[in-house]
């Protein structure tokens, strides 16, 4: 079943204020669309797109993607703390949108927004059953938590990441279309510290979560959604990462000041480890857009 309610405390209920201090304004903990050109991203540092940019680009492909307008209405799988709800009601000025999380502490920071047509649930999406259907959905890295490591080792992926998708389908009108972005899982490092580092990442800041292989959702779509674009940006989550983890260190003394030693240098591991596995091709990020097929 992947992360449960518990796991998911873990991973998103530090702390608002904590994870406010390092994100950007809007706290989307995702990965961010800089579009800078290989030799630009290369140079280790990143450029002129600063990270609020790279999220308002990344929200405007993906609702793109989904063929969003001021008459759709929006579901948000795995909505975090509102960044996308946010977009949604502010800038494409949607007819509703609905966002479900598992965590608590994400809800109300939402429902603290206080946006025009937005509403939000703590609700798993196995329990989730929508009154009315939807024009179209946006799921921004929720798909990492839906498989645990002991489920993909049991070979249990592809029918998770299945069931996923039938019941998107089901929560929608005909004709819908849906932007996805997923975390990809490539190869397993070769050093053995990397492979401590993304091991511990996996168990210690996202337990019960595994991320996906691309193999594996392109799989699971069928029979319900079709892949019109596909586009992989794995410089652009190293980008990402590089200033989450450049605002955390200018916080530094803060942070251990208020939440201790260990939830900085825990966080501070776990976003080089970041950097490194986007760098070296252990991980990438991949954005889609589906459509329901009927
Ligand atoms: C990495 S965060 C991404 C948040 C947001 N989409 C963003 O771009 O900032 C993953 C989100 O998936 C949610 N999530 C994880 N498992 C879930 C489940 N079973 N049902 C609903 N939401 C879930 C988490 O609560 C969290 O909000």
């Amino acid at each position: 079943m992947g992360s449960t309610k518990a796991d998911i405390a873990v991973s998103y209920d530090v702390s608002n204020e904590f994870f406010r201090l390092w994100l950007d304004e809007r706290m989307n903990y995702t990965c961010g669309i800089f579009d800078e050109g290989p030799e630009r991203m290369k140079l280790g540092v990143p450029g002129p797109v600063s990270l609020e940019e790279s999220q308002l680009r990344k929200l405007r492909i993906l609702s793109d993607y989904a063929h969003v307008t001021s008459a759709s209405t929006v579901l948000d799988i795995g909505c975090g703390w509102g960044a996308d709800l946010e977009y949604q009601a502010t800038t494409n000025h949607v007819k509703a949108a609905h966002g479900i999380t598992l965590s608590e502490a994400q809800c109300a920071e939402i429902r603290r927004r206080a946006l025009p047509n937005v509403t939000a649930s703590v609700c798993s999406y196995l329990d989730y059953r929508p009154e009315v259907k939807f024009d179209a959905i946006i799921s921004i890295c929720m798909m990492e938590h839906i498989v645990s490591p002991q489920e993909a080792r049991d070979g249990k992926s592809i029918a998770a990441y299945r069931n996923y998708f039938r019941l998107a389908h089901e929560w929608t009108k005909p004709g819908a279309y849906f932007g996805l972005q997923t975390i990809l899982r490539n190869f397993v490092p070769r050093d053995r510290k990397d492979i401590q580092d993304l091991g511990w990442v996996t168990y210690e800041i996202f337990p019960g979560g595994i991320v996906p292989r691309l193999e594996e959702i392109i799989a699971a779509v069928n029979p319900y959604f079709e892949v019109l674009e596909l586009k992989t940006r794995r410089l652009d989550y190293r980008n990402t990462t590089w200033h989450w983890r450049d605002r955390l260190r200018k916080n530094e003394a803060h942070i251990r000041a208020t939440w201790g030693d260990k939830v900085f240098d825990d966080y501070e591991r776990y976003l080089s480890t970041c950097v490194t596995g986007f760098e070296k091709h252990y991980t990438s990020l991949a954005q889609y857009s589906l459509k329901r097929i009927d």
